[in-house]
């Protein structure tokens, strides 16, 4: 396929960067980062080859839950700049080629939103129904809390009107009730104010718990939840026909589809899911040094409709979640990548980044992104990945892999010229802190991870069948390997990955070639008469391989 046809589809060759402006880069020196120090440091992006930046959530915010808690939806945060360096920043990373997405986060305000002020004012108010209330909370009340180390039910009781709200997360995040055509213009209204402002989409927050009208009284009148996210699809598609919805669904796969939506198979709900699942899967793979639980999850991953895609992910801004393993899986996981319980996150989850998780092995470490490249789904960064970051366990919960961004080896990490004491919280110490691990000194070092990101981000783009082709598990004859081609019009890659700490021999086979060309190193690996493949696999070997012939 000539690369020039995949551009309309943009997002299935994308990549996609995380990032909160708040730890990103301070340019105002007063050590919160912003707009304008985003900005100053877009090259940084452009440079790695991210196509797709995605903001964390950036608007007022009381910070309760890092933003997302907001109470205002059309405006930036005033720490963080203003709506005039917003448009800078886009017009900056348009003018270098890449789009914007961020947060959509719209299942809940904070509780210090005016709309629920008003709401909570009066059982009378006009407001009243944009929030989900009730008398009683119902029975099963406790059942599915998002964050049990601070809420034991999803019901709070609201003492001036002496009914219950609905809350999915934090009792300061009371859900909106999208039941309410109100409610729904005003979400409608915010997609369309940030699109015109440059966004080419967004993430969308906890979907599920946003179409979902359990415990609305009005549901009835909703259509089915799966027509309104069809309804919000078909708006921002209106709006900008190549603007995005990139959800996040952490159900089974079979559930996970639904969110595509399907109208004549082309997909009119989310553009794309991110695969929970092959990611935990992926974890469980690398502790057991196995490749099987990640090659099923890949055999079992449906195909999503024609247009959307699936995202992986490595690592995100939560936990590592690991809640869709069974427990003595997850319990695998945690003995090898997080034994102590401080690392351990809601008894689900784990609160460190990959490099700390893998002991520090450049080889794993870059094992592990070669992995994420180069399986299929468009790959998801959270910033601080490319340089290899860790976390700082002395921060509380899900913050600890939030810290500044390290752009120098300075005590401020280049971060800001501002004193540490004032930054959004600490900095990473140690082994993975700036001293050790930043842009600044990757950059000049050609065996760094950075550098390793970028050869593997500029091999995926020219890659088109891996994002287009389609994928098969092969045999590799040891259980440690991971074998996989990707084939579209007649043009094949092949990606070996050696999970095992071990030197393995392993033999595939592959159809209607006579010579692979490595892509990630020199050399070429000649296929026998029969298909035939052997290669000799360093321990945690990567190898991708173009067929020829
Ligand atoms: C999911 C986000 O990823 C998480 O960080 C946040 O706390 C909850 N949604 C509530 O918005």
């Amino acid at each position: 396929m000539d690369l020039t046809q995949t551009s309309d589809l943009w997002w299935k060759t994308a990549v996609i960067y995380c990032l909160d402006v708040e730890t990103f880069a301070d340019g105002n020196g007063d050590g919160c980062g912003d707009f304008v120090g985003l900005t100053q440091r877009i090259d940084h992006l452009n440079r790695l080859g991210v196509t797709c930046i995605w903001l964390m959530p950036f608007f007022p915010s009381p910070d309760r839950d890092d933003g997302y808690d907001i109470i205002d939806f059309n405006n930036v945060d005033p720490r963080l700049g203003t709506l005039g360096d917003f448009v800078e920043f886009i017009r900056t990373a348009h003018d270098r080629g890449m789009r914007v997405i961020a947060d959509l986060v719209v299942n809940h305000t904070s509780d210090k939103h005016p709309w629920f002020e008003e709401a909570r004012s009066s059982r009378e108010s006009p407001k009243r129904d944009w929030y989900v209330w009730r008398d009683e909370p119902p029975p099963d009340a406790e059942k599915g809390v998002v964050f049990p180390d601070k809420e034991k039910s999803l019901w709070t009781r609201d003492d001036k009107t002496g009914q219950y709200y609905l809350h999915r997360f934090y009792k300061h995040q009371p859900d909106l009730n999208v039941a309410n055509p109100q409610v729904r213009d005003e979400i409608a209204k915010t997609m369309g104010f940030w699109m015109e402002l440059g966004l080419s989409g967004f993430r969308v927050d906890a979907v599920p718990f946003l179409i979902e009208t359990t415990g609305q009284d009005d549901a009835a009148e909703l259509p089915e939840p799966h027509d309104y996210l069809a309804d919000l699809r078909a708006f921002l598609t209106r709006r900008n026909g190549e603007a995005i919805l990139l959800g996040e669904v952490n159900l089974p796969y079979p559930d996970t589809m639904r969110f595509f939506g399907s109208s004549d198979g082309v997909g009119d709900e989310l553009t794309m899911c991110f695969d929970f699942i092959g990611m935990q899967r992926m974890y469980l793979s690398l502790a057991r040094r196995d490749a099987e639980p990640l090659a099923s999850a890949l055999q079992e991953r449906p195909e999503p409709p024609r247009d959307a895609h699936w995202a992986t992910f490595v690592r995100n801004h939560d936990e590592l979640t690991l809640d869709k393993l069974s427990e003595s899986q997850r319990q695998e996981v945690f003995d090898a990548f997080g034994p102590d319980p401080d690392m351990q996150l809601f008894g689900r989850g784990l609160r460190r980044r990959v490099p700390p998780m893998l002991g520090g092995d450049m080889q794993r470490i870059r094992q592990v992104y070669s992995l994420l490249f180069s399986l299929p789904g468009t790959p998801v960064l959270f910033y601080g990945e490319e340089i290899g970051m860790g976390e700082n366990l002395e921060v509380e919960g899900r913050l600890a892999v939030r810290t500044p961004m390290q752009w120098t080896s300075g005590p401020d990490a280049g971060f800001s010229t501002a004193d540490p004491s004032s930054f959004p919280g600490p900095l990473v110490e140690g082994d993975f802190g700036p001293q050790n691990v930043n842009v600044e000194g990757e950059r000049r070092d050609p065996d760094s991870l950075l550098c390793w990101m970028r050869m593997l981000i500029e091999r995926y783009r020219e890659c088109p069948e891996l994002a287009w082709g389609d994928y098969e598990i092969l045999d590799a004859g040891h259980r440690a390997v991971l074998a996989h081609s990707c084939r579209l019009d007649g043009s094949t890659i092949l990606v070996v990955h050696n999970l095992c700490d071990e030197p393995v021999d392993a033999t595939l086979t592959l159809d209607g070639a006579t010579e692979l060309t490595e892509l990630l190193r020199d050399g070429t690996v000649k296929v026998g008469t029969d298909g035939k493949v052997q290669l000799s696999l360093e321990p945690y070997d990567c190898r991708w391989l173009r067929a020829t012939g």
